[in-house]
């Protein structure tokens, strides 16, 4: 299949994706509160070498060369994520101008530059003040969202259409409430139920809250999302991989449809029901316009008596002596086109919008050139693929790189470099990498 912007048709959407804690900096300017992620980090060895976001890209100070840059590399729509408590420095209440100021800025530049923007409401930065309330196993985090949502739409609204809701809810609830590895850093199975039911109860409602300000909006929201395989043919480790697709894949697309949470093969799962209340199931639902996929990799599932809750375990990339990226995933493109088939198959499933992919690699910056093949050909791969699965009749419309520029990698601090554009930390010089010049040229 001969790999052409034309292929994908004249209507696909082309983009970068970024979000606001991995790049703004700024962490405390301009009335800015603090979020989970700026109380995390100030933890010991949380963080790979206990790096923090506060400076980041500096993309607060520096978006007007960033978007420039990004413009001149023929990108016409950008995905970045509002930072609730740039907005709300408590997270309900009191509005900061400065941070609303701040958004209307790279909104308005993004326009005058033909970049449509795409802004995500929730990217994992929530605000530290609701985090002292129970954060997101407290019922009323749907609430606080809605109604900073309704800032957002009020205030971005006449200049913004495409939104999504929240990015990646098994993430930030499985990371950040069962494994503590991300803000806020709880470990509990309970923490996770809760967070979990109040994270899909706050993506329906806050595109509702979006439809019912701007019924022309375009609204989704987007999942974490891998292909999931059994290691053997054993039936254990052929259950085992079902148990990690569930929670991997279908957890919060499938009470979004309409179809109640996928609890049955899972024991402990069942046990988020003592979190729903009446008129619930009905309010997880929603049509939404589009579904947002973000994948990176497959996973290769085992069963493992010793795993609580779920028996099964995750054999490593490394472990498989497969070619892997920096974050030590495996690079399997396939992935991507098993994915899109299998939410393609959902009954009433909106269209599909990839509003993340990409690959970290070690780039070294040398003479002013990133030479970086291995991210060119992965992107390359998984274009491939993407087209595969258009080609068989999957409503895929866009593709959004992530990242625009290297960035705060969460736990693993700047280690991993996903950018189609090169940072050096300490100047904050940007280089477009070789894969950045390829895909500038790919979408002219
Ligand atoms: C997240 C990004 C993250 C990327 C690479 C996604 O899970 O939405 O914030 O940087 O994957 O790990």
């Amino acid at each position: 299949m001969l790999l052409t912007k034309e292929a994908f048709g004249k209507d696909f959407i082309w983009g970068v994706s970024t979000a606001a804690y991995q790049i703004e900096g700024a962490h405390n300017l301009d009335g800015k509160g603090p979020s989970v992620w700026d109380t995390f980090v100030q933890k010991r060895n949380k963080i790979f070498r206990n790096h923090t976001g506060n400076i980041a890209c500096d993309h607060y100070n520096r978006y007007i060369d960033d978007l420039h840059l990004m413009h001149s590399m023929n990108i016409r729509n950008y995905r970045f994520s509002v930072s609730w408590s740039r907005i709300l420095p408590e997270g309900t209440g009191r509005i900061n101008q400065s941070g609303i100021d701040f958004y209307n800025k790279l909104i308005d530049l993004s326009l005058e530059l033909g970049i449509t923007p795409w802004i995500t409401l929730y990217h994992w930065d929530l605000p530290h003040s609701l985090e002292i309330k129970g954060g997101w196993t407290n019922r009323d985090v749907k609430d606080w969202f809605g109604d900073y949502v309704a800032i957002c739409v009020k205030s971005f609204g006449d200049r913004v259409k495409n939104w999504m809701v929240l990015n990646e809810p098994t993430v930030f609830s499985a990371a950040g409430y069962f494994f503590g590895v991300h803000a806020p850093g709880r470990k509990s199975i309970e923490g996770f139920l809760a967070a979990a039911h109040h994270a899909a109860l706050a993506q329906a409602h806050g595109a509702r809250v979006i439809k019912a300000l701007q019924p022309e909006s375009n609204v989704g929201t987007t999942f974490s999302c891998s292909h999931v395989e059994p290691y053997t043919n054993r039936e254990k480790d052929i259950k085992a991989a079902k148990k990690a697709d569930l929670l991997l894949n279908r957890l919060f697309i499938e009470p979004l449809l309409g179809m109640g949470y996928p609890v049955n093969e899972i024991k402990t799962l069942r046990r988020i029901e003592k979190y729903i209340k009446q008129n619930d199931e009905q309010d997880l639902k929603f049509d939404m316009d589009f579904i947002g996929i973000q994948n990176y990799t497959r996973e290769i599932i085992r069963y493992a008596m010793f795993v609580p809750f779920l028996q099964a375990k995750i054999v490593n990339a490394k472990d498989r002596k497969v070619e892997m990226t920096a974050m030590e995933w495996e690079v399997y493109p396939e992935s991507i086109y098993h994915i899109l088939k299998k939410f393609q198959a959902y009954e009433n499933i909106p269209p599909l919008i990839i509003t993340e992919n990409g690959a970290a690699f070690s780039d070294t910056l040398q003479n002013n050139v990133v030479h970086d093949p291995k991210r060119l050909q992965y992107i390359q791969n998984i274009l491939q693929q993407v087209l595969r699965a258009k080609q068989e009749g999957v409503n895929v419309n866009g593709y959004f790189v992530w990242t625009f520029l290297d960035n705060f990698e969460w736990a693993e601090g700047y280690h991993p470099r996903f950018g189609l554009v090169h940072v050096d930390f300490q100047t904050q010089q940007r280089t477009v990498k070789a894969s950045g010049h390829w895909y500038a040229d790919f979408i002219k």
